[in-house]
């Protein structure tokens, strides 16, 4: 391999080349990155209609002692459903009830890490140990005399863990005879990232992936397969306890939407990125709304952009500092709607979308669906989505030259989602091809991620995924660990990278490789890597010649070799072999044996 890592050769690479895709898709969200405990909170999922189906609650008792139903009595005019629990039985009397109480219980998503007990009857507020505080219970409850409904109270409450088991539960139990309603039940881990709701272990993952964007909230989540299941960013905001939640009908479950729109931005800002915002242009994977009609989406569209960037005065702006932040969001990125290109109305709607937005906000950069790659955009856009899944991960291999020929004058690409659908580490060295491809190509690929990003282990909708967890677990699958090998491309210089061999060029075909450096701000110093996919059966001995730098700049004995590999190309990780595959990270062997400077 010849690098030529002269000033001549070098190039820059997109200061936003890689960057993460969030979906709620794979129960990635609640339950998930969205730290949330309690799964179906305002007892909304299974419809507005009641009797609604309350699942994944569950009663603690008999006919005999208690009855659950739900009916429409909630004091939130956007999601009415609320439970009511009819005690039949006492501590006291005929009738009495058992020493645990009956009630009822959340067993979370698939499981809570920490225990919290909670007795409703002897308040059990009054039963915490001070100390060690480790999440915060809200609910809302009403207590009736009678069959009279009044006002919801909200009770709020710290409770500490007595213990550590991820197969905890809530429960909410009495000793008492009545009536309760029991409406938007949550709990909040009080350790989340940076306070704001984020699972730390989770994003930890996130912010060693050193993202330069967050593109949210999908994918196919944005559109919904009937547009009355979209992702609505309206509905997303203001109090928790007063949003409407809905089901996300092409993942095909409810979401409560805790992590709304606000919560997406505050995320980008907290892990230092760029926020990219797609919205829904008026499409759905079944439905279309006429480009005549599409306007109140575009004004949606606006009410957005002025929610994350206006004045803390303005309609939507104030909104956003009343939820605790006047200062304006860096929103510089929009994406008119998710893969609608194919849709016949999305040109339409898309231009009513980029003339009003230019309009009002000149310097927001807008990405169309339409792929731009091999032939010219016939409409303006700053950039193109561009998305690619391949069953197979040689298709993803010889991917890395797919945009070796895309004009150089239009809009430039963002890469917003590829992945081979298989998960092993011969899918992750089949999309390192395909990134070493876009390196090569940054002059026309601003911006790649993956997708999607995180799976719930117990929910997913995917088999493939970067980050896989449970409520105690996690780890990086070969191509989240394949990502952290390109964390300090962004931005970074790319040099000419030529393999040359004197054996068979088929195993020239099954290398591919590139040289980037950059300059560390912390210390100053400049380094380089040389990346190197070999997507073959055959060991490659491989002679590494650096060319274009000054002598003895190349601190050898300080220098590494990185490797990620497997027995077996089929070895995925697991919760139970969560290591399988990760990097190795070694010095490299001295006296110049794998690299030579000249
Ligand atoms: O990543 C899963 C889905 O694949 C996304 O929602 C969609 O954009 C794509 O088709």
């Amino acid at each position: 391999l010849l690098v030529d890592a002269s000033e001549a050769s070098g190039r820059p690479i997109s200061e936003t080349m890689f960057g993460i895709f969030f979906e709620e898709i794979n129960h990635a969200g609640a339950g998930g990155l969205w730290a949330e405990l309690v799964s179906n909170r305002g007892f909304e999922a299974g419809g507005p209609n009641v009797p609604s189906n309350i699942d994944p609650w569950s009663i603690i008792g008999n006919e005999s002692s208690l009855i659950v139903s739900t009916d429409r009595s909630s004091c939130f005019d956007r999601n009415k459903v609320a439970l009511r629990m009819e005690v039949l039985c006492d501590s006291q009397g005929a009738s009495s009830c058992p020493d645990d109480g009956v009630g009822i219980y959340n067993p979370g998503f698939w499981g809570m890490l920490k225990l919290w007990m909670l007795n409703y009857a002897s308040r059990a507020v009054a039963t915490l140990a001070p100390g060690r505080v480790d999440g915060r219970f809200i609910y809302f409850i009403c207590l009736a005399s009678g069959s009279e409904v009044s006002n919801l109270t909200k009770f709020e409450f710290m409770l500490e863990a007595q213990g550590t088991n991820p197969n905890s539960r809530l429960q909410l139990t009495t000793t008492r005879k009545g009536l309760i309603w029991f409406d938007q039940v949550s709990v909040m881990p009080l350790d989340t990232y940076k306070g704001h709701g984020f699972r730390n272990d989770l994003v930890q993952m996130l912010e060693d992936l050193k993202p330069q964007f967050l593109r949210f909230p999908g994918g196919c989540f944005v559109q919904g397969a009937q547009l009355r299941n979209a992702f609505r960013w309206k509905e997303t905001i203001g109090p928790w306890e007063e949003r409407p939640g809905h089901f996300g009908d092409v993942w095909m479950y409810w979401t409560d939407d805790g992590l709304g729109y606000f919560e997406f931005l505050r995320l980008a800002e907290d892990l230092g990125t760029l926020p990219i915002w797609v919205f829904n242009s008026g499409i759905s994977l079944n439905e279309q709304v006429d480009t005549s009609s599409v306007l109140p989406f575009v004004q949606e569209a606006l009410d957005g952009l002025e929610f994350a960037r206006g004045n803390p005065n303005s309609t939507w702006g104030s909104l956003r500092a009343a939820m605790g932040h006047p200062e304006p969001f860096d929103l510089r990125y929009v994406a008119v709607g998710n893969e609608d290109c194919v849709k016949e109305n999305y040109r339409g709607n898309y231009l009513k979308f980029y003339s009003a937005i230019k309009r009002a906000y000149p310097d927001i950069k807008i990405i169309s669906n339409c792929d731009g790659s091999s032939q010219k955009l016939d409409h303006p856009a700053d950039l193109f989505d561009f998305h690619f899944y391949a069953d197979d991960p040689k298709n993803m291999f010889s991917m890395a030259h797919h945009f070796d020929h895309t004009s150089r004058s239009g809009p430039k690409a963002f890469v917003s989602e590829y992945a081979v659908t298989t998960g092993s580490l011969l899918a992750a060295l089949g999309e390192a091809g395909f990134l070493i491809g876009l390196e090569k190509n940054s002059d026309v690929v601003e911006m790649a991620s993956y997708a999607p990003l995180f799976a719930n282990d117990n929910g997913r909708n995917s088999k493939f995924s970067a980050i896989v967890f449970n409520s105690s677990h996690l780890y990086g699958t070969p191509s989240y660990w394949m990502q952290c090998l390109f964390k300090e491309s962004s931005g970074a210089t790319i040099f000419n990278a030529t393999l040359q061999t004197n054996s068979s060029t088929n195993q020239v075909e099954q290398l591919l490789a590139s040289a980037i450096s950059w300059k560390n701000s912390e210390n100053e110093n400049s380094y380089l890597r040389i990346k190197i996919v070999n997507f073959g059966t055959d060991i490659v001995n491989l002679k590494i010649v650096v060319d274009g730098l000054e002598p003895n700049s190349i601190n050898l004995s300080e220098s590494t070799k990185t490797v990620l590999t497997s027995n077996n190309p089929m070895d995925e990780n697991s919760l139970n072999e969560p290591k399988k595959v990760i990097p190795n990270r070694i010095p490299l062997e001295k006296g110049g044996e794998d690299v030579e400077v000249a």
